[in-house]
């Protein structure tokens, strides 16, 4: 049995990522913005109270894991922008760099002393951070966070690895959660749950000397 935290796992992408990890029989550790609610009495360890963009509140999180050994580790809260030219909000666009491209090194540096020898670091980021996939622009805050999230991805790997640790980067599809709600073909984007288990999946082929790499929930190699 591994033991699984995953981060910003109040709804979404993450708590459907929970569920895969609980559903499976693993020890999960929701880590939640808010009071979790949603896991009352479904077996699942709850960390309340945890805003990745806090350092005290990142601070309490690795209080409330002293002494857990971590074999998967999945930073999964973000935030979505549909910023356009000619209407940026500067302060509005550095709260989001705080949170996708800050958090997960927040998160992960103040958790590595947890993580096992063989364990596993998922970051979810998003193919709008691609360089090399972007064929419409547009989106800047949400583009320029999420490919420094990709860029801290490969640093964690340079980091991690030399103490057994593995690191891979991830794009979930486009999924029907809160942050694309009220988005065109919202009904026929790919569901919170299968999402995760491609997640799950990609996270679970992840071997000690895999090289660092950005996939797709269906295993697709992305450009960085
Ligand atoms: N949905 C997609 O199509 C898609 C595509 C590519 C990448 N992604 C990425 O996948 C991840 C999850 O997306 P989603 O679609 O599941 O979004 P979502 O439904 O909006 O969920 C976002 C989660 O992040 C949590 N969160 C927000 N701010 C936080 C903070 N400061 N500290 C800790 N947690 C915080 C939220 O908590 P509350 O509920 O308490 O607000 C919520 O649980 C994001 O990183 C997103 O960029 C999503």
């Amino acid at each position: 049995m591994a033991t699984a935290v995953v981060i910003g796992a109040d709804r979404g992408i993450a708590a459907a990522l929970v569920d895969v990890y609980r559903e499976r029989g693993d020890e999960a550790i929701a880590v939640c913005l808010g009071e979790g609610e949603a896991w009352a009495g479904k077996g699942v360890r709850v960390v309340a109270g945890v805003d990745v963009t806090d350092d005290a509140s990142v601070a309490k999180l690795a209080a409330a894991l002293a002494g857990t050994s971590v074999d998967i580790l999945v930073h999964v809260a973000g935030v979505g922008a549909l910023d356009r030219w000619g209407e940026f909000d500067f302060d509005r666009m550095l709260r989001h760099y705080d949170l996708n491209a800050l958090g997960p090194l927040r998160v992960v540096s103040a958790l590595a002393g947890n993580l096992s020898t063989g364990g596993r670091v998922g970051i979810v980021t998003s193919r709008m951070g691609s360089i090399g996939d972007n064929g419409s622009g547009r989106m800047y805050s949400y583009r320029m966070s999420k490919a420094a999230a990709n860029m801290l991805g490969v640093n964690l790997y340079h980091e991690l690895r030399p103490r057994g640790v593995s690191v891979m980067l991830l794009h979930p599809g486009t999924v029907a959660t809160q942050m694309t709600h009220g988005a065109k073909g919202w009904d026929q984007m790919t569901k919170p749950a299968e999402a995760a288990a491609g997640l799950a999946a990609q996270l679970d082929a992840l071997g000690p000397d895999t090289p660092v790499e950005f996939r797709h929930a269906d295993g697709t190699l992305l450009p960085w």
